[in-house]
């Protein structure tokens, strides 16, 4: 494994429900020193309850002093990072017909800035642990694959992981100077507790541990773009690139009707 071979020092965000749990599981069964982070104190306790190569730093992605403090608290006790995960995150639908300016900061807040945050923390880690011991540092995001494609209510959840995607996809190119590598994840639709909420079909749903499993792969590899099921997202991504005509009129398929 190119990224993940030997012990690796790790920091997964948003570790303690859905695609993060499943991560969180797996990196810790194979052995890595993983910082846990998550606003729910308790949640992280329990994982490091049962691993001692575990490390609790709660966190809120809200409060860019939170994940500064929990930068320096991960740097004092692995003296650097191998990689980053940062897959915290929330989904908040928009009703155009109240259009709700708190949701949309809300959903841009924690999907965008709280990642801007993280990378903030953690890039002097990253940078230490290239120059302390010449690893070649990680940095990955979980987006999502309607980054690749404007869907009916989705104005903000789908502009908060684009614009994460947009930026990431820019800052790869920056850092490829300093020799850090940067992948972004785009999920379809996973089945946890964000999902549980939704009220619309979700095709080729796939489970957690699934994700988990094309996450990591794709980290050994250091895939740069790393989507599953790929079925669906090449399907997204195609209607990405289709002329806007074709793809509104698409679109307009998935539109709730009045009363809906
Ligand atoms: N499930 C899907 O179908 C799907 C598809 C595409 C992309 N994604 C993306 O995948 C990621 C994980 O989603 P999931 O479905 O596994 O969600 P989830 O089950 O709701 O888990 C979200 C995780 O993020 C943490 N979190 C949320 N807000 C936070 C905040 N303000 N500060 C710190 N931690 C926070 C949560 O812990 P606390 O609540 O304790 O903070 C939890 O550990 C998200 O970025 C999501 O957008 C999911």
């Amino acid at each position: 494994m190119a990224s993940l071979t030997g012990k690796r020092r790790i920091w997964l965000i948003g570790a303690t429900s859905g695609i993060g749990f499943a991560l969180a599981q797996r990196l810790l069964k194979e052995g890595h020193r993983v910082a846990l982070s998550a606003r729910g104190q308790e949640a992280l306790e329990e994982i490091v309850k049962e691993y001692d190569n575990a490390l609790a730093v709660p966190l809120d992605l809200s409060d860019r002093r939170s994940v500064q403090a929990a930068g320096q608290k991960i740097d004092e006790e692995f003296a650097g990072l191998d990689l980053v995960i940062h897959n915290a995150g929330t989904c908040e639908y928009l009703d155009v017909r109240h259009f709700d300016v708190d949701l949309i900061e809300r959903v841009l807040a924690t999907n965008f800035n709280g990642a801007i945050y993280t990378l903030d923390a953690a890039l002097p880690l990253l940078r230490r642990a290239r120059d302390s011991d010449g690893s070649q540092p990680l940095f990955a995001a979980v987006s999502s694959a309607s980054a690749y494609v404007p869907l009916p209510r989705a104005e903000a959840y789908g502009a908060s992981k684009a614009a994460l995607s947009h930026f990431l996809e820019s800052l790869r190119l920056d850092l490829a100077a300093e020799n850090i590598d940067v992948s972004i994840i785009h999920p379809g639709f996973v089945k946890t507790p964000l999902t549980e909420r939704n009220d619309f079909p979700m095709p080729m749903q796939v489970s957690s541990d699934f994700a988990a499993k094309a996450i990591i792969k794709g980290l050994e590899k250091r895939t740069l773009d790393i989507h599953f099921p790929k079925r669906f997202t090449s399907g997204v991504k195609l209607m990405g690139i289709l002329p806007p005509p074709l793809r509104r009129r698409i679109g307009l398929t998935m539109t709730r009707k009045n009363n809906d």
